[in-house]
């Protein structure tokens, strides 16, 4: 009676159906009172008593199993009309291998992200930028070095038409067009006349956050930066502000946050210091107001701007930011796991 048993529990488990009919014959045919299991409770009475406990147990698994299967039977119908999946014509012939999403690109959208949370949106502009966003507008004093051949790929001379070398030029560009008050985080590619070496590249990323209104402070500002930097590097990350220099932000800061690798203790990676350094920012210069139609005696901002491929080096490790160019699938499949 035992092996009758099991190959009923073998039988139960590989039952099908193909219409609703089907499913209601199989529970007649196993679970109803003239059914399989009920004929053999009546089997039961006759084994001997050693054996009653054992085969009790096993006839009553049985009775669950066909009652699992037959619930199952049911929303595989009730989800797909059938419940032999391989008549399921919508199903693709093979299987389909799942693609992973670029590293800088998962990092673009956790900066986006949190600054999202913060009241910002998103803007753009584009890659081919005049001279004045890229650096009049921005106070780039006329012979300043960055203008130079050197650091910029030119498309034109006259009137000049460059590739932007930083994301700042989406600052202006919405300066001019709206009104305060105005919240902007802008990612996007930029381009530099550098040699390419593993540390650097003639194109990378940057995210730039501008916030114009009215008392707009620096301890706006450095809630902001504090914010972020735990929100990207977990919540005992510590933030410090070195005073720094930059044509369109005045007083400006270079910020450094407390190495994510050894917590600050001092390790390789932050050359034993315990801060690594990961964005430039300050307050808006006023000449940069004026320069985009805002008054700068009623407004006043800050602004602050990253590398994304330095972020992206600091949460992963990454030692050579060519890597992120070079579209080799084993570096980029590793971060399947990530999103
Ligand atoms: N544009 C700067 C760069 O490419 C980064 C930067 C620094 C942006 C300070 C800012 C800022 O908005 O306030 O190096």
């Amino acid at each position: 009676m035992q092996e009758k048993i099991e190959a009923l529990l073998t039988e139960i488990e590989q039952l099908k159906a193909t219409t609703v009919e089907e499913v209601e014959s199989i529970r007649i045919k196993y679970l109803s009172k003239k059914g399989i299991i009920s004929s053999l409770m009546d089997e039961f009475r006759n084994i001997p008593a050693d054996q009653k406990r054992e085969v009790g147990m096993k006839i009553n698994a049985l009775k669950q199993a066909a009652g699992d299967r037959l619930q199952q039977l049911k929303e595989m119908f009730a989800q797909n009309g059938t419940t032999d999946v391989r008549d399921d014509l919508s199903r693709t012939a093979y299987p389909v291998a799942l693609g992973t999403r670029h590293p800088l690109s998962i990092v673009r959208e956790e900066i986006c992200d949190i600054f999202k949370r913060l009241g910002f949106t998103i803007a753009e502009g584009p890659e081919v930028e005049d001279d004045w966003h890229v650096f009049s507008s921005l106070n780039f004093a006329d012979d300043h070095p960055a203008r130079d051949m050197q650091d910029t790929f030119f498309i034109q001379h006259d009137p000049q038409v460059v590739l932007r070398t930083h994301t700042s030029s989406v600052q202006t560009r919405v300066m001019e067009q709206t009104e305060p008050p105005i919240r902007i985080i802008c990612p996007g590619r930029v381009y530099r006349n550098e040699a390419i070496s593993y540390r650097a590249h003639c194109f990378f990323h940057q995210v730039e956050a501008l916030y114009i209104d009215k008392d707009v402070s620096f301890a706006d500002l450095k809630q902001a930066l504090l914010f972020f930097a735990r929100e990207m590097f977990g919540a005992d990350t510590k933030i410090r502000l070195r005073p720094s220099y930059f044509p369109f932000t005045e007083p400006s800061a270079e910020m450094d946050i407390s190495c994510n690798i050894c917590g600050g203790e001092g390790c390789p990676f932050c050359k034993h210091t315990g801060w690594v350094e990961i964005l430039g920012c300050g307050m808006v210069d006023p000449n940069v107001l004026e320069n985009c139609g805002i008054d700068s005696k009623v407004y006043t901002g800050y602004a602050l701007g990253m590398g994304i491929e330095r972020i992206t080096n600091l949460k992963y490790q990454v030692k050579d930011l060519r890597m992120f160019s070079e579209n080799d699938l084993r570096f980029l499949e590793q971060f399947r796991a990530a999103h």
